[in-house]
């Protein structure tokens, strides 16, 4: 049997679009589909907001961003491929440029540079604070030149097809009508991104189920460390939209209830009037949320409806300043959150933002299961570690995007036809899909079963974790995948049918959710954004190593380890907070703070 492509991509964000790119490239010839439930550019990239880090600079290093990126990752990364991702980001953001990506300029016309987090020069690319908007359309219509791409939008994915230990294509449904499909192909390269939806409070968007990760489980791909899960520190309360870290970079300070620069009492410098490269509010994403939490310990938070808040100050940077670098900030506050931060305070608040863990693939983005590559926040490389740096997920996307895309045109060169059992396989899903899924009239609401779900991560998974919690997390997940069997499903028809497709991704979310929380369990250590207080301290003796979880036949995790790849920079303290001079200045804010109601 012939099979209907060479490759398919699923998911249509900024990894698929580059690995589709690097497809249509390798070869004319090849046929290539992109896969996804929503239109590419709906794609959650488009949210992404501060921007892309890549040496430019002169008075920067490649040595410089791996050592910001392995240190920041609390040395879990694997060196080999962070020297890739660091040699390649630069050309993957200047090819973006020639594909017409408008990156900001200085007056001068040299590309503009903002600091970020935990890295030591400035070398975090932008288009104002709309930089995945950016990305994304230079992407997609970077795409469209190439006619053997052929885009299925709006199909959803509900199962890899695997045969003779190969994966040979997916079965979909499109959403508009109902029709099932196996698109049989040489490889597939899974780009879904992450799955924020597993807990209440997350920056990602309602897409955001984590539908690649429990693909490629069930399909026999182990997940790897699925423990570190980031909180971004500026969330808005209640939508959980993202603040970006720019506003911080260009200069906004953190306060909390009294007015206080807080971040000067966790080992991450002292105050200065304008920010300074790794302290204070540009020190890494994992230790300002744990500040948060302990501010909240303190009772130096502030209550809201949407629970505790600090603040972000962004009023002595000036309107013109904000209009310009942050339009967008100002934007979503204003609309979502009634504020003009030009005047006002920002409540935020910590907020589950990306995964570092993700489907376990090597420096080309091939995973252990023949025929299956991944890339984008879906993978992991793993070049992020313990912890992610800001901006380094954007070029992330796009180096390895790029790399899985030629790593998978190699490889179906080479690869057999799809195997005989594909009819049968369709005929299986589409009797799951249609037969049983449509008529299930059980007792249980996917609503509760998500919320429920939802809030047991978030109990057990959060910022800070204990083995209690996560023991009681990992029972009470058991309970909620049998629960889930027995779910009610009111809607039966094909058209546009939400209801089926929200079953299928808590199907999905549960299975992502218990691999987080049996890995979190299984980590008796505290690194980057996984702290056990039961177990406070790194432990390189026992842990510095992957975690890697496989799905057994009965539905439950394996947990297994394996080694970090170390090339050049040994496990090392984690140091923040070189402030220039150790003056403490304690800034208070010009005003009164708002009390939490109406925040
Ligand atoms: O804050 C931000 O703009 C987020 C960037 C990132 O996650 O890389």
């Amino acid at each position: 049997m012939t099979p209907a492509f060479d490759v398919v991509l699923v998911g249509g964000g900024g990894a698929g679009l580059r690995a589709a790119i690097a497809l249509a490239e390798a070869s004319q010839r090849l046929r290539i589909a992109v896969v996804s439930k929503v239109y590419p550019m709906r794609s959650h990239t488009v949210s992404a907001e501060g921007g892309a880090a890549g040496v430019i600079s002169p008075d920067d290093s490649l040595d410089e961003h791996c050592y910001d990126t392995i240190s920041g990752g609390d040395w879990l990364g694997d060196q080999d491929a962070i020297e890739a991702f660091v040699r390649e980001a630069p050309q993957e953001l200047l090819r973006l440029e020639h594909w017409g990506c408008p990156w900001s300029r200085e007056a001068d016309g040299r590309v503009a540079v903002r600091p970020f987090g935990g890295m030591r020069k400035m070398r975090t690319w932008f288009a104002a604070d709309k930089t995945g908007f950016h990305m994304l359309h230079t992407l997609f219509q970077t795409s469209l030149k190439y006619t053997t791409v052929v885009r299925y939008d709006e199909w959803f994915v509900t199962k890899f097809l695997v045969d003779d230990g190969r994966v040979q294509g997916v079965i979909a449904l499109e959403l508009a009508t109902g029709r099932i499909e196996a698109i049989t192909a040489r490889a597939v390269i899974v780009c879904t991104g992450g799955c924020g939806k597993v807990f209440p409070f997350t920056t990602n968007a309602a897409i955001k189920t984590g539908d690649g990760m429990a693909l490629a489980y069930r399909a026999g791909a182990p997940l790897k460390d699925m423990e570190f899960v980031q909180y971004h520190p500026t969330g808005l309360p209640f939508t959980g939209i993202l603040i970006t870290e720019a506003a911080r970079s260009e200069g906004g300070y953190l306060i909390n209830k009294d007015g206080y620069r807080y971040l000067q009492d966790y080992a991450l410098g002292t105050p200065q009037p304008k920010p300074v490269l790794r302290t204070m509010e540009l020190g890494p994403r994992d230790r300002l949320s744990q500040a948060f939490m302990k501010e909240l310990d303190k009772g130096r938070t502030t209550d809201t409806p949407y629970g505790p808040v600090v603040f972000l100050d962004l009023r002595h940077l000036g309107e013109q300043l904000i209009n310009r670098r942050l339009p967008f900030v100002r934007e979503l506050c204003m609309k979502y959150q009634n504020i003009d931060p030009v005047k006002e305070l920002i409540p935020v608040r910590p907020v589950v933002h990306y995964m570092m863990g993700g489907v376990h693939t090597d420096i080309n983005g091939a995973t252990p299961l023949p025929g299956l590559y991944a890339a984008g926040e879906v993978a992991c490389v793993s070049i992020n570690g313990a912890n992610r740096l800001g901006s380094n997920s954007l070029p992330e996307l796009l180096v390895f995007g790029a790399r899985a895309g030629r790593a998978a045109a190699d490889y179906v060169a080479g690869a057999k036809d799809p195997g005989t059992t594909v009819v049968a396989q369709l005929q299986d899903e589409q009797r799951r899909l249609e037969a049983d899924l449509l008529q299930q009239r059980g007792r249980e609401r996917i609503a509760d079963i998500r919320q429920e779900m939802q809030l047991t991560v978030e109990e057990s998974a959060g910022i800070y974790r204990t083995g209690a919690s996560l023991i009681r997390s990992a029972a009470k997940l058991r309970e909620l995948q049998e629960r889930a069997r027995d779910f009610r499903i009111e809607d039966d028809s094909r058209t546009f049918n939400t209801e089926r497709i929200a079953a299928l991704e808590l199907s999905f979310m549960l299975d992502v959710a218990e691999a987080i929380v049996t890995s979190a369990l299984r980590r008796e250590e505290s690194r980057g954004a996984h702290q056990r207080t039961d177990f406070p301290l790194r432990d390189d003796q026992r842990y510095l190593a992957h975690s890697l979880v496989q799905r057994q036949p009965d539905g439950s995790c394996r947990v297994d380890y394996l080694p970090v790849t170390i090339t050049r920079w040994p496990p090392a303290e984690r140091v923040y907070g070189e402030a220039p001079s150790d003056e403490r200045s304690h800034y208070v804010a010009r005003g009164a703070i708002p009390s939490g109601e109406g925040v």
